[in-house]
């Protein structure tokens, strides 16, 4: 039987430049909600060589993502997942992001996990907005209710989200929790999942020229100000994430699962650096620094 690879938000950005770089012996099935998109990322896949299928579906809906693992099981063995869909701050409300960014990384991870078998891998695609969270808001208690009390688990995370300021700062928090949770949560099925054998990874972007990481950068003095931290001094090109994480699902890699792969051009590690100088300015203003986490 032949290897399968899944895409979510296989049709654009980063999902798509990962399944450039996925072997042509394995069929791709990309999946998104945008059929057209779907079919324009076909082509030019198909163009290179890809066999590839397409399979409509919303994340954020259980039932849509137990139907896409049953048809993308009949094409062969899925042997990778790379869930790639999401929604940053400025395309949706805060409970849109959590509901697709959070419970969509728990439906694709349990219906994955059911028809997954030993030698399989999955790679959750976060961000490293995830470090952003402040250590007080990082509630484990919380995530731990994705899996069996989802209403409650969107009622306390849109909580929380809600309690930041402006609607572009709901939408920003919510878009953190939503992704330190995918973090915290591709590490917890890291551990439960290799009981059958199956790799759990996830992988945070820095800020990557896609549509989306283009449009954040617009709305957002944050956004800018991450590219100042960078070693390069510019955004990340999707492409340079693709390989990254198609690397990163290469079956030679056994004793990669439950950790999370920063890749943000160094983003983090030089805001670290220019520390100093944001700890003499708070030293003047007297305005507090908190401390931001990540489980
Ligand atoms: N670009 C950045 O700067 C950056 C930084 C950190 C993390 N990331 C993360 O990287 C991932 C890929 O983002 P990208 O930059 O490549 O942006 P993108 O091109 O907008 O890709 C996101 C994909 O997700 C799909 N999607 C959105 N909602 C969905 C849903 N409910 N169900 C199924 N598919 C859905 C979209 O297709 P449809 O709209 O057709 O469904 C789209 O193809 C996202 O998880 C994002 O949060 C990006």
């Amino acid at each position: 039987m032949a290897n399968v690879c899944v895409i979510t938000g296989g049709g654009s950005g980063i999902g798509l430049e990962t399944a450039r770089n996925i072997d042509k012996d394995v069929i791709l099935v990309l999946t998104g909600r945008t059929v057209e998109k779907l079919e324009r990322a076909k082509k030019s896949l198909e163009e290179v060589g890809h066999e590839v299928h397409l399979i409509a579906c919303d994340v954020s809906d259980r039932g849509n993502v137990h139907e896409l693992c049953a048809l993308a099981s009949e094409l062969g063995t899925i042997k990778t997942v790379i869930h790639a869909a999401g929604l940053s701050p400025t395309m949706a409300d805060p409970e849109t992001i959590i509901r697709v960014n959070a419970l969509g990384t728990r439906n694709v991870n349990m219906e994955f996990f059911n028809v997954m078998n030993h030698g399989g891998m999955i790679v959750d695609v976060a961000s490293s907005s995830a470090y952003e969270m402040p250590r007080f808001m990082v509630i484990p208690r919380i995530y731990e209710e994705a899996e069996h009390r989802e209403e409650a688990f969107i009622r306390h995370m849109t909580f929380e989200a809600r309690l930041a300021g402006s609607d572009y700062n709901r939408r920003g928090m919510a878009y953190m929790l939503s992704k330190n949770f995918v973090v915290w949560y591709a590490k917890k099925c890291a551990h439960e999942y290799a009981k059958k054998g199956i790799r759990v990874v996830s992988v945070s972007p820095g800020l990557i020229e896609t549509g989306m990481g283009t449009q954040e950068l617009e709305q957002s003095d944050f956004a800018r100000k991450m590219i100042e931290n960078t070693c390069a001094g510019r955004m990340g090109k999707p492409q340079e994430l693709g390989y990254a994480i198609a690397s990163i699902a290469d079956e030679r890699n056994q004793y990669l699962c439950g950790i999370d792969i920063l890749i943000d051009g160094g983003a983090s590690s030089g805001r670290k650096f220019h520390k100093k100088k944001a700890a003499a300015q708070t030293f003047r203003t007297g305005a507090a620094v908190s401390q931001p986490y990540c489980q």
